[in-house]
């Protein structure tokens, strides 16, 4: 039976990068959709931009950019970045459309109309400046608990405490920094205190939460005990100035982003139903028969498992058959962190070279359908794609092709050999459904340890009959023959058993193979009698550590003094900066050991832009000054780097300049280079200077007036 299934990922936000932990999400539902696809199932995946509310304004306005061009410009990184991790929607959209317009207004009316909309008004902190209502997050404040300063209006990030935005002591507005005041206003209130919300979602929650029992528990918490109605009513509406959508016939009320944020699933597949010549109400009419999921974190599970069902039953639409939800992804086992280079964007691993197939196998690996977090540990990661994918599945591959190609003219043995592959490699081809069962369940890691035991299986096989020693031995040729065919063979089934994890591998696989794209059913054969396959070239590389140094180099904020050595050797080597420096003696010798050795050196050496911005210059101020006890060439110069903080830095710029005439003048520093020991103490970043062999003199770069200390150039 062809099963109908939408399935969506949450809307990203359109004001930022997507990073590592996003792609998660993303990675494990384009896994399950090419899943679906394999299995011959009529799946679409759709999604879309999320870009209503306060941030996305303010970010704007912040650019001196209109939120539209805003949300075109993100639009089309997430694109690339989605796009560069082969997340494979079959429709990006955005929540900024006429279709999803036109769906929050037709549900907001529905509820209307079904009196399960209210309005109140209520009261809220108001910034008198910027004359706009502050959402919680942008009010800051002292702790009411602890008395910590600057906390925001919801938590206490010191003590941990929540309370509300009126308990701050001495507010005031993160926009304008004014000091907000009350006012009230008349808000838009979804019923969900309404008993006929309470009935059913105390049925239909745990009915689209069914895959996941400690889902089931946190909702059971929200709802409470029957006759508790716990839930309060939800506020849908947001004053102007707001970027969204107007409420019909409340001008200058806005819908709030989370009432228009899931109906931009709607919205999506409108819009792609469009181009397709599909039927929307065959997926969301309440006569539905399709299957519809969405994949989420477990931080918005409240949305999708409460609002979200609430309002598509009360607007009369189908409810979703499930929500997917999964846990928060840590690096090294801890949060993502900006000054550990671990809060790292999809666009840097990509720049950085790495392939984005060993990230997708690596999540995969370690996703099991359930909330847990999940945790990126970054030697496990190497370890285990070089171990897995190029020491186990590639080298079955590698193994036999050549054999195949050089000895047999590429063909395989002309024989059928469907008895023969059971004998001697058996449960290869019986494992599919076993293995199908565990995609559909969204237990990727219990697949992947699955077939990685098969790969183990064929590769001790490998060892047993040694093909190597056959090639050599007269009279083995047809052993030879067989034992390589069989081999091509059950490649060609752990090809598909791994393809909706790694697509592109695949997709060169089968090109090797010489085979039309796999199908899931395709495990069901084997490859044809004389079956001529291509030459084999490499498939994949393994991870070189130092790629994972750079990449942790690149995403580290530069300003913070946590460079470790070794972590930082990838910083691409500044140019010419102290004249005088340990540094550029190195740079000096190696470039002549190279045209030693005969390499020729080229004159210009072009780099990328993105070489060029891992050098994060920023503009100094020269706090301090002093000559250095025992040191002819350096002085012992503190930089202040305003936000970022002070560094110690010898500069060999002695001779040149008199300490006491350098305080107080700007120059331009490396903020992140590795820190050095030297002689005299750690030096924590380069001042820039310039110098020729053929003329005296050393000058110290500054910049224009009007730069202050901490501003990057670029
Ligand atoms: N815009 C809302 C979702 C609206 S859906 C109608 C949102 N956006 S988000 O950009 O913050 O997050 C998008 C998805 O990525 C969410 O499902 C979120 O849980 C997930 N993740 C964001 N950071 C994550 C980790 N560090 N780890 C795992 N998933 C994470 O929420
Ligand atoms: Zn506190």
């Amino acid at each position: 039976m062809i099963r109908k299934i939408l399935v969506t990922s949450a809307l990203p936000y359109a004001n930022g990068a997507i990073h590592l932990g996003h792609l998660v999400e993303y990675i494990q539902t384009d896994i399950w959709t090419r899943f679906q696809k394999m299995r011959g199932h009529e799946c679409w995946y759709v999604c879309a931009d999320d870009t209503h509310g306060t941030p996305i304004m303010l970010r704007a306005e912040k650019e001196g950019i209109t939120p539209e061009a805003l949300i075109a410009r993100v639009h089309a990184e997430h694109s690339r970045d989605f796009a560069g991790f082969h997340v494979a929607f079959d429709n990006y959209h955005t929540t900024h459309s006429d279709e999803t317009r036109h769906y929050s207004e037709d549900i907001y009316a529905k509820l209307k109309a079904a009196g399960l909309i209210e309005v109140r008004s209520i009261e809220q902190y108001y910034d008198p400046v910027k004359n706009m209502f502050l959402p919680d997050r942008f009010i800051k404040g002292e702790c009411p608990k602890c008395g910590a300063k600057d906390q925001y209006g919801d938590a206490c990030e010191s003590c941990g405490a929540a309370y509300a935005p009126t308990e701050l002591k001495n507010p005031y507005s993160a926009v304008s920094g004014a000091q907000p005041v009350l006012k009230s206003s008349d808000h838009y209130f979804f019923k969900l205190s309404d008993p006929r919300c309470q009935e059913f979602l105390r049925r239909a929650t745990r009915e689209v939460c069914k895959a996941q029992p400690e889902a089931i528990n946190k909702l059971q918490e929200w709802l409470g005990e029957p006759g508790e109605n716990k839930l309060t009513d939800w506020d849908i509406s947001r004053d102007a100035p707001y970027f969204g959508f107007e409420i019909p016939g409340a001008p200058g009320k806005f819908f709030y982003v989370w009432l228009d944020a899931p109906i931009g699933y709607m919205g999506s597949f409108k819009n792609f139903c469009g181009k397709k010549g599909l039927d929307f109400d065959e997926f969301w009419g309440k006569e539905s028969k399709a299957e519809l999921y969405h994949f989420i974190g477990k931080d918005i599970l409240y949305f999708h498992a409460l609002f979200w069902p609430a309002e598509l039953e009360h607007a009369g639409y189908r409810i979703p058959s499930s929500v997917f939800a999964h846990g928060f992804l840590t690096v090294d086992g801890a949060k993502m962190s900006k000054s550990r280079g671990t809060f790292i964007t999809a666009e840097s691993y990509l720049t950085q070279g790495l392939n984005p197939e060993w990230l997708r196998y690596y999540f995969a690996a370690k996703l099991n359908g359930t909330m847990e977090d999940i945790d990126l540990n970054l030697d496990d990661f190497t370890q285990r794609v070089n171990s897995d994918l190029v020491g186990k599945y590639i080298n079955i591959a590698s193994r036999a092709a050549g054999f195949i190609a050089k000895r047999f003219d590429g063909k395989l043995l002309h024989d059928h050999l469907g008895e023969r592959f059971h004998a001697e490699l058996p449960g290869i081809k019986q494992a599919a459904e076993e293995i199908a069962g565990y995609y559909e369940g969204r237990d990727t890691a219990r697949a992947l340890r699955r077939v990685m035991a098969l790969a183990d299986q064929i590769n001790q096989y490998v060892d047993r009959n040694q093909p190597w020693v056959l090639a050599k031995q007269e009279g083995q040729e047809a052993r030879l023959h067989e034992v390589c065919t069989l081999l091509i063979n059950a490649f060609r089934l752990l090809t598909i058993y791994l393809k909706p994890v790694l697509p592109k591998l695949a997709q060169r696989a089968e090109e090797f193979l010489n085979v039309a794209p796999l199908h899931w059913a395709d495990a069901g054969h084997l490859l044809p009698p004389a079956h001529l396959i291509n030459t084999y070239e490499h498939l994949m590389q393994r991870i070189d550590p130092k790629q994972i140094e750079a990449l942790i180099a690149a995403n580290r904020e530069s300003l913070e003094p946590t460079a470790t050595p070794a972590a930082a050797t990838a910083v691409a080597p500044a140019p010419t900066i102290e004249p005088h420096s340990p540094q550029r003696h190195a740079q000096h010798q190696q470039a002549t050991e190279d045209k030693a050795q005969g390499q020729a050196v080229p004159a210009i050496q072009h780099i990328s832009i993105d070489d060029f911005a891992k050098v994060d210059l920023r503009i100094a101020r020269i706090a301090d000054a002093q000559h250095v006890e025992g040191a002819d060439k350096l002085i012992r110069l503190t930089l202040d780097l305003g936000a970022g903080g002070t560094r110690n830095v010898f500069a060999g710029i002695k001779s040149a300049y008199d300490p006491a005439l350098l305080v107080g003048r700007l120059t331009v520093m490396v903020a992140n280079l590795a820190p050095r020991k030297m002689k005299f103490g750690m030096s924590e970043g380069m001042v820039l200077a310039a110098s020729d062999d053929k003329a005296p003199g050393l000058f110290l770069l500054s910049p224009d007036s009007g730069a202050q200390p901490g501003m990057k150039v670029k």
